[in-house]
């Protein structure tokens, strides 16, 4: 009996990490968004990057006043899981041309990155 109780808090705490490598932590994702994002980009004002509110479900090169560069404007994709997890990771693989080059190379981090741009706290 208590060793079944055992047994199963174990594999619960084991099956934690595959969990969060699915679906993303947002609020790991909005404190590696401060770090790594803020510098360029916010939620609510074009600064070197575009506005960020609403971007995940959005046409990418779509916010109005932006100066995108040709590459991202024309780009013809619609922010997503997949499509920012391909962005993310190399943008410039993604989009050749475009002036962002910030790269994310660490899988767990883009997932907890596109994890609060999904999340209400970013729309
Ligand atoms: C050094 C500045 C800089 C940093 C740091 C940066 N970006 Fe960007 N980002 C840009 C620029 C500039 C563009 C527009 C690129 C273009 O027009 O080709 C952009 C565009 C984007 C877009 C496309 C938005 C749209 O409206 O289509 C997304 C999504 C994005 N960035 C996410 C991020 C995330 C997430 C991070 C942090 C991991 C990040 N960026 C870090 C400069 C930056």
């Amino acid at each position: 009996m208590k060793l079944a109780l055992l047994v199963a808090i174990l594999s619960l705490i084991f099956a934690a990490p595959a969990v969060a490598q699915q679906q993303g932590s947002a609020t790991r994702g909005a404190t590696l968004y401060q770090q790594r994002c803020g510098a360029c980009h916010s939620m609510d004002a074009n600064r070197v990057g575009p506005m960020h509110r609403g971007v995940h479900g959005r046409r990418a090169g779509a916010v109005a006043g932006f100066r995108y560069s040709p590459a991202l404007r024309d780009l013809n994709v619609t922010w997503n899981d997949a499509t920012l997890d391909r962005w993310l990771a190399g943008p410039t693989r993604m989009a050749p041309g475009t002036t962002m080059g910030m790269v994310t190379p660490n899988a767990q981090d883009r997932a907890d990155i596109i994890a609060y741009l999904r999340s209400p706290a970013a729309h």
